[in-house]
């Protein structure tokens, strides 16, 4: 007998029984990262039209699910798309569906002077399809890069809305820049 298959639908209803009581983001990270490694098997749990970039963009970013204690998005990395290091201020779980991304988790020194923080690189990993990523406070934050020729498409789970959140991003040299957007934002 055939199992059957886990939808996106039965994420969501998954991650609303788990965020319900839960409030510790190591805890929720922990029990999602398995969810989504069963969800991103198969891409077809997004719908085709969420797999793309729209037509003479370089990323295509698309709301799935949203809800008041989580949202779920998909995120489509065009060849070479990179986002520069930045923090998200609540928990996420990234996943990869197609092809792989590059990401690099950074330990921040704030506060050394000019207006700088000190960067320092704590791991660079690369993630193939299937391959899941935490995010938890004290570790979260991270540069993302396309580094192939072809479309990477990820699911993102995030535990705030991201749109108006207060978050900051660093150049390469610490330079911070808050980082606030009134559109959505999901990476
Ligand atoms: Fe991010």
């Amino acid at each position: 007998m055939a199992t059957a298959a886990y939808t996106l639908e039965n994420f969501v209803s998954d991650l609303d029984r788990l965020t319900r009581d839960e409030t510790s983001p190591l805890v929720i990270t922990a029990r999602v990262a398995p969810l989504l490694a069963k969800l991103v098997k198969d891409p077809h749990v997004v719908p085709v039209e969420f797999r793309r970039r729209p037509p003479g963009q370089k990323r295509g970013r698309y709301m799935l699910h949203r809800a008041p204690r989580f949202n779920v998005t998909s995120v489509v990395w065009g060849p070479g798309e990179a986002a520069a290091a930045h923090n998200h201020e609540t928990w996420g779980v990234i996943g990869v569906i197609d092809n792989e991304i590059e990401e690099t988790r950074y330990r921040v020194e704030e506060g050394v002077g000019g207006g700088r923080a000190k960067l320092e690189v704590k791991t660079v990993m690369r993630h193939a399809p299937g391959a899941v990523s935490c995010l938890v406070p004290g570790d979260e934050v991270h540069a993302m890069q396309n580094p192939t020729e072809r479309d990477t498409v990820e699911i993102h789970v995030y535990g705030k809305d991201l749109a108006g959140l207060k978050r900051k991003t660093w150049a390469a040299d610490g330079t911070e820049k808050p980082l606030v957007t009134p559109k959505y934002m999901n990476c």
